[in-house]
């Protein structure tokens, strides 16, 4: 059968599971743009956090809040959540009603805090700034029961985003707001992100150095360090340790700086749920002497983050449901909009000879893939369908 995929599948997406990225071609040549999630890949990935993480494993949720990415790290074990916003909220709490949820967004409009804290239950608020602490405390009041996370930030060094350039107090603003809120007797805590894609695990280590400063500044103790995200994935050209080393260096700066007294909490998102998702895409166009390619995904689909950072994503040709073997062709990959930035940043290394039909599949599309998709000129975000084994990209 060929065909749309949302019109062929939506009815029965949910809980099928097809062997691999071969069965789905084979048995539907998708002309849509598919997500193929396996499992058991994530829930691997969940349990080395759990095992290796020293602390409290809480699932950046903004990453991919899939209810199937939910469902399976609910039932590795993880019951804590990074969200964002409201629907993030709700969509957790549907799965997972007793989750531990934390509004780390450190910027939140007043009646997204009411309706967290008054309807969902939420005791756990981020903030970086005097005006956000007094939008918390007006709704919660005197609530001594809400933890209350500050978060700070350091110069910009060794990760894919800058995420002090929107986030984070400076450090002197940092212990005013730590002393302003156990002035007001609540609970409280510290966090940092170092940056998504943090690709050298000793920046890891002087957050923890600048936190500890700031705790001994402010001569507060708080009751838990959350070191954010930051894990990176491990795409093409990147040498990095494996994760057991950012672990391992966590470990030894916190005992050092804090001699295993503040418990730690991270919240992974892309290093938690990247390598469980790949993109199924289709040739539709090829043109300039077979250089350039139109995929039925882009930019505004789940390729964004291919258009904004130098991230090289494995992939893997087929065709008719055959693995085509590994290319190093150069061919510039346009999305099918009608806008030109509808294109990914770097050219894409696959074999000759590429055909309109043959499918493409990006490895690691798992962590801001779907989840930023739009439907931009009319094309719908990709489908989601489950495979028991993920392709291995090498
Ligand atoms: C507060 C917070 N925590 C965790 C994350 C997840 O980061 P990463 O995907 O780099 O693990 C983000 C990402 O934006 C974030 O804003």
């Amino acid at each position: 059968m060929t065909g749309s995929i949302s019109t062929v599948f939506q009815a029965r997406a949910g809980d099928y599971v097809y062997r691999d990225a071969s069965a789905v071609i084979r048995q539907f040549r998708p002309h849509d743009p598919v997500y193929l999630f396996c499992a058991d890949r994530l829930a691997q990935r969940a349990g080395q956090f759990l095992r290796g993480f020293p602390g409290t494993v809480s699932y950046a949720v903004k990453a991919n809040p899939e209810a199937r990415v939910l469902r399976t790290l609910v039932a590795a074990g993880i019951s804590h959540f990074d969200v964002a916003s409201l629907p993030e909220i709700r969509r957790v709490l549907n799965i997972h009603p007793r989750a531990r949820l934390h509004f780390n967004n450190p910027v939140k409009a007043v009646e997204a805090i009411a309706e967290a804290y008054r309807q969902h239950g939420v005791r756990s608020f981020a903030l970086d700034e005097f005006s956000e602490l007094e939008k918390i405390q007006s709704v919660t009041s005197n609530d001594h029961g809400v933890l209350y996370t500050v978060r700070f930030k350091l110069a910009h060094d060794g990760a894919a985003y800058d995420f002090g350039s929107k986030f984070g107090a400076e450090p002197d603003k940092a212990v005013a707001l730590l002393q302003a809120v156990a002035a007001g007797g609540a609970r409280i805590a510290l966090t940092f992100h170092p940056g998504s894609q943090c690709t050298d695990p000793a920046v890891y280590g002087r957050y923890l150095e600048a936190a500890a400063d700031i705790v001994a500044r402010a001569g507060v103790t708080p009751e838990l360090i959350n070191i954010g995200g930051g894990f990176p994935e491990y795409y093409l050209d990147t040498a990095l340790p494996p994760l057991e080393q950012y672990f391992q260096a966590i470990a030894r700066t916190s005992q050092r700086c804090f001699a295993g007294n503040i418990p730690l909490m991270c919240e992974p998102g892309r290093g938690m749920v990247a390598a469980a998702v790949s993109l199924l895409a289709r040739v539709i166009h090829v043109r300039d002497c077979g250089r350039s390619l139109f995929l039925n995904d882009g930019v505004y689909g789940g390729m964004l983050e291919q258009s904004v950072v130098d991230l090289r994503f494995p992939a893997q040709v087929w065709r008719e449901g055959r693995p085509l073997p590994p290319g190093s062709a150069s061919y510039q990959v346009f999305g099918p909009t009608c806008d030109p930035i509808d294109r990914l940043l770097r050219p894409a290394a696959l074999p000759d000879h590429m055909q309109v039909g043959d499918h493409v599949e990006f490895g690691l599309l798992g962590a801001y893939g779907s989840a930023t998709a739009t439907s931009f000129n009319g094309f719908q975000p990709g489908t989601y369908l489950n495979v028991l084994r993920g392709t291995d990209f090498g």
